[in-house]
């Protein structure tokens, strides 16, 4: 089993990309180890949580709030964790999420790891070290940036994946292929979900390929201050959408990439607009959409006041190279408002 280690500023994260869960073992000591895992995923795999202390959470985003934090707490409590303890995060986001912020807390912060289920946490939300929890309507209003000691994939897990939650994890490597790959671009638009599906190899080197595409930007500018925010690609439009319809994250967000295209061909002379919205389609995504424009804009402007009279959008130059560029916030209403 090979091992990549790669350095964040405060310590280093080791991925066993082609691992497997059968691996644990030798990754974290099995007596001083807790997995949190959600009920679908101990459901859907019972038989590899075998030998194992595990914390079994109702699945769903509407849990990734602070009850559950002290559910968790309570429970390690009873369990007797101590500052020995390693947690185990085992589901998708939300249980990464909730997994690593509970570690950074639990006796002011103990060692934590992650095994991905769902292609989103394998390319995007296991990954970087931002772990925090929703408050209210206040989507990630709390948490910390604190890189888990490792992160081990298996692709077992990607067997049980509902087709919904392929298309959310597409959305996000189309992103990236958007901003940073123009060969994974061309992969893509070669492929689709029937073949990644009948092909583990051809899925698990996607799925590493992007897990460290997002390694290598987050490691660039872990706090967020420059290179970073090229991941909000299709997110600031996508985050108002998302907040007014009842639409997927991976649906919100592709309609927010075609519409950055079509921005990015009016401000910066994008060419291809037309091929990000032939790609998304391949792979069952929305591009266009019929939205209220004030009302979206509005959530947009609201959710971005900090920045004042100007947002940082993030635009294509060309396919495979995404640009942050401070757009007045009164330039981009109207461009939205036209299309
Ligand atoms: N920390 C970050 O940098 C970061 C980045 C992106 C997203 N996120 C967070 O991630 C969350 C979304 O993650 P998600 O899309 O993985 O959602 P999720 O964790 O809710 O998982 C989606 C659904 O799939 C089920 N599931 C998970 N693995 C499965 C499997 N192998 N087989 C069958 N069912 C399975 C879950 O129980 C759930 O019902 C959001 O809360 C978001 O804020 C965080
Ligand atoms: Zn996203």
């Amino acid at each position: 089993m090979k091992k990549l280690t790669y350095k964040f500023s405060n310590s280093s994260v080791d991925y066993w990309l082609a691992g497997g869960i059968s691996h644990l073992k030798k990754i974290t000591d099995q007596k001083n180890s807790i997995i949190i895992t959600d009920e679908n995923v101990f459901t859907a795999h019972t038989k590899r949580f075998k030998g194992w202390n595990c914390i079994v959470l109702k699945p769903g985003e509407e849990f990734k709030i602070q009850p559950t934090v002290d559910t968790i707490i309570e429970q390690l409590i009873k369990m007797e964790a101590d500052r020995k303890t390693t947690l185990v995060g085992v589901g998708g986001g939300v249980i990464t999420d909730l997994t690593g912020y509970v570690a950074s807390v639990y006796m002011r912060g103990i060692s934590f790891g992650f095994i991905p289920t769902t292609l989103l946490a394998m390319v995007d939300a296991s990954i970087g070290g931002k772990n925090g929890i929703d408050v209210g309507v206040y989507k990630n209003m709390v948490g910390i940036i604190r890189q888990p000691k490792f992160i081990l994939h298996d692709m077992i897990f990607l067997n049980t994946l509902p087709q919904a939650e392929w298309e959310n994890g597409f959305a996000e490597i189309i992103k990236h292929a958007c901003i940073k790959d123009a060969a994974m671009f061309r992969e893509l638009e070669a492929n689709s979900y029937k073949k990644y599906q009948a092909r583990k190899t051809l899925v698990c080197e996607l799925v590493k390929h992007n897990a460290i595409i997002k390694t290598k930007v987050v490691q660039q500018d872990e706090f967020e201050k420059g290179e970073r925010r090229l991941l909000n690609f299709g997110h600031t439009l996508g985050h108002a959408l998302e907040n007014q319809y009842e639409i997927s994250h991976g649906q919100a967000v592709a309609i927010g990439m075609t519409y950055a295209s079509v921005i990015s061909q009016k401000i910066i002379g994008f060419k291809e607009p037309g091929r990000v919205a032939g790609l998304l389609l391949k792979y069952d995504l929305p591009t266009f959409a019929d939205f209220d424009k004030k009302k979206v804009f509005n959530v947009l402007k609201m959710d971005k006041k900090r920045e004042r009279k100007d947002i940082n959008f993030v635009l294509l130059e060309k396919i495979g190279k995404g640009v942050v560029k401070s757009i007045p916030l009164t330039q981009l209403e109207n461009i939205i408002q036209e299309l």
